[in-house]
């Protein structure tokens, strides 16, 4: 029997910010489907380093090359955006088996909801060890942290933690 073919997966996250570990798992991706939506998750509960609108402008200017990839907000659940904009895979990064439980968790979780699958992509090596919590806070004790980012996430992050210490003063 043939597949009817995937053709929209979404890569969910925070993003907060964006670093070369997401985009490595959204370019991948973007050579597997025929469309790959980024989506940002809108957190009320949860104030990030950036805005929404913020990550979103950083994730299109990094997206850019890649012609198949767009990218959107979401708030309320994940299944629930892929049903209403007809994407029929989750595509997540794993980094370790430390990601994996909880990982399983939703993926099956989500499974049981919408019917949609969930695609581990496992991170390249030389990302393994990042995570956008990571890069915040070496970066806000001034540790070098534009090895990780794109030149113009590096770029914001640098100009938001000058701006709270300013503010801070
Ligand atoms: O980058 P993150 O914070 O690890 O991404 C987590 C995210 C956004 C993928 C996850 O929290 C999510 O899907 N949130 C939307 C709410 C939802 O659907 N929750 C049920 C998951 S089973």
């Amino acid at each position: 029997m043939r597949g009817t073919g995937v053709t929209h997966a979404v890569c969910p996250g925070s993003f907060d910010p964006p670093t070369l570990g997401h985009l490595d798992i959204v370019g991948r991706a973007a050579g597997l489907f025929e469309r790959v939506t980024v989506a940002v998750l809108v957190n009320p509960a949860k104030e990030g380093m950036f805005t929404v609108a913020e990550r979103l402008e950083l994730l299109r200017e990094a997206v850019h090359p890649w012609a198949n990839v767009d990218v959107d907000s979401f708030g309320g659940l994940l299944v629930d955006y892929c049903t209403s904009h007809d994407i029929q895979a989750i595509v997540k990064g794993l980094r370790a088996v430390s990601d994996f439980d909880y990982e399983l968790q939703m993926a099956q979780m989500n499974k049981g909801l919408s019917g949609v699958d969930t695609l581990f992509m496992p991170t390249s090596p030389t990302f393994s060890f990042l995570s956008s919590s990571l890069v915040k806070q070496v970066a806000t004790y001034g540790g070098d942290v534009s090895a990780h980012l794109s030149a113009e996430v590096y770029a914001a992050l640098t100009a938001r933690l000058a701006e709270q210490r300013d503010g801070g003063l």
